[in-house]
């Protein structure tokens, strides 16, 4: 009788405790996402809303000080400067409570073949321990994986998932690669 007493004791602890568990899982907060970008013309911007606007991520436009030109060409030529020079081109403002997110989503144009330097500039402004980037690229024809696989190497602190690249403003596919890597369900 006396051990029938015991293990319906230890039973009833051991559900005690997994209701216990599942509460703190149960309130653990959502993660919070971040989704910077850079976009000279609007293509990354406008996939940048998208993923925003399905993941509810908070956006943040990595914005030069010394903007680019608006005219294609002379802005070809400043950004093979950049690149040429491995520049770091200085950013206007920063990422505010960085802290409070878990994952964040840099996504930029394709730039002679890969990111432009000014992804650079941002990668090395923050301390990436502790997150998960995800990127993504906008671009004409060519250079995507490339471009992808640039931004995993300038965020090496940090975990990655697969990334995502489009040609233009096309949003077709953002919402199922978010399943894919599962940011959204
Ligand atoms: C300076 C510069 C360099 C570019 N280099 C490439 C390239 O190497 N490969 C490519 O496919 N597209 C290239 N493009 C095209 C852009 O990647 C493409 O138009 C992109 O969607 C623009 O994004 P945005 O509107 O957000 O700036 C280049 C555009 C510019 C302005």
């Amino acid at each position: 009788m006396k051990t029938k007493l015991i293990t319906l004791l230890a039973v009833l602890l051991c559900w005690a405790g997994a209701d216990a568990q599942t509460a703190s899982e149960n309130a653990r907060p959502a993660k919070k996402i971040l989704v910077a970008y850079f976009s000279w013309g609007g293509n990354t911007q406008h996939v940048a809303e998208r993923i925003a606007s399905l993941t509810g991520g908070t956006l943040f436009r990595i914005e030069p000080m010394k903007p680019y030109p608006t005219e294609y060409r002379p802005c070809t030529e400043v950004a093979k400067a950049e690149k040429e020079a491995d520049a770091r081109p200085a950013i206007k403002s920063k990422v505010d409570n960085w802290d409070q997110y878990d994952t964040v989503f840099i996504g930029c144009p394709v730039w002679w073949w890969t990111a432009p330097m000014i992804i650079c500039t941002f990668a090395e402004s923050y301390d990436f321990g502790d997150k998960t980037v995800v990127p993504f690229c906008t671009y004409a024809a060519t250079y995507r994986d490339e471009t992808l696989a640039r931004i995993r190497e300038l965020t090496p602190a940090a975990e990655h998932l697969k990334g995502f690249g489009t040609t233009g403003k096309d949003t077709n596919g953002v919402e199922s690669w978010l399943r894919t890597i599962n940011v959204i369900r």
